[in-house]
């Protein structure tokens, strides 16, 4: 039920934290990974990591339209797609202007909307795919200073929802997940501007502690598998507790 042998994946951000354990995980699974990001050194390591033959990359810059494009140009099928790249950013809301908002949403919405439209557009996702949006926990909370990035995470988690509905009726399935903290590169430099016993204190809000990627990627395996095959336009939190308050 939760092989994933014989089909291909593309992943987005598969060059750091959460995207390169869903990478070495669906190949774990036996799938075959298409491992995208921008930095060429880390997306090779990401392969070196990877169980199997065949996988390859691709490197594109999702807040540029050309590059999404020039990749769908040259792409081949997905049985799913896990659209995973992001970039945090706290900016106090009387802070914000159009240069730090576009920052944000150029990558974390307008990227993987263009993509799973494209993607979608030239009929590049076989029938019973699975297209999996990473979220945040972010978008439900109101944590100061993550305006932009919480409503950028909104925004997508809407967005799949829609796109969950829009692709039923070809048996292609959508879903988010929220995740909250998950100890990876961007949150081990978010930390780096607060001190080491505000990071440890904040951790007692989590009653199973931060998460690791391994625990996100457990989750993605089994929306891209057909263990999910009944699950579309969902959106699940993934927090370790820190919502059952
Ligand atoms: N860590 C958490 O606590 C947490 C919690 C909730 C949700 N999330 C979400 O989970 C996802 C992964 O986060 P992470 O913690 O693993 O972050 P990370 O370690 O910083 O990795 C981010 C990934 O996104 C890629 N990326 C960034 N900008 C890009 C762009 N313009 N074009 C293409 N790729 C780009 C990076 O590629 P390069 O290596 O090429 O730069 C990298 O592979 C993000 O969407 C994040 O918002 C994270």
């Amino acid at each position: 039920m939760f092989s994933l042998r014989g089909k291909t994946f593309l992943v987005t951000g598969a060059s750091s934290g959460i995207g390169q354990q869903i990478a070495i995980s669906i190949s774990n699974h036996g799938g075959r990974v298409i491992a995208a990001g921008r930095d060429m050194n880390r997306i090779q390591e990401t392969l070196s990591l990877l169980e199997g033959e065949g996988h390859s990359y691709h490197l594109f810059d999702l807040s540029d339209y050309k590059d999404i494009t020039e990749f769908i140009s040259k792409s081949e099928k997905f049985d799913g797609v896990v659209f995973n790249a992001g970039v945090i950013d706290y900016t106090p809301v009387k802070f914000i202007n159009e240069a730090k908002m576009f920052k944000v949403f150029d990558v974390n919405f307008k990227g993987s909307v263009f993509l799973s439209q494209q993607l979608i557009k030239n009929k590049l996702i076989n029938k019973m795919g699975s297209l999996v949006f990473i979220s945040s926990i972010s978008s439900k909370l109101g944590v100061p200073g993550t305006a932009l990035y919480a409503s950028s995470k909104a925004a997508l988690t809407a967005y799949a929802k829609v796109v969950a509905s829009e692709l039923a009726n070809q048996k292609i399935r959508a879903n988010s997940i929220s995740p909250g903290i998950i100890v990876t590169p961007m949150t081990e430099k978010a930390a780096e501007a607060v001190t080491d016993s505000s990071v440890k204190e904040a951790e007692k809000d989590y009653p199973l502690g931060y998460g690791t990627p391994l625990d996100v990627a457990g989750l993605v395996i089994y929306l891209l598998s057909d263990a999910s095959r009944w699950m579309t336009g969902s959106d699940l939190i993934l927090d370790g507790g820190l919502t059952l308050k």
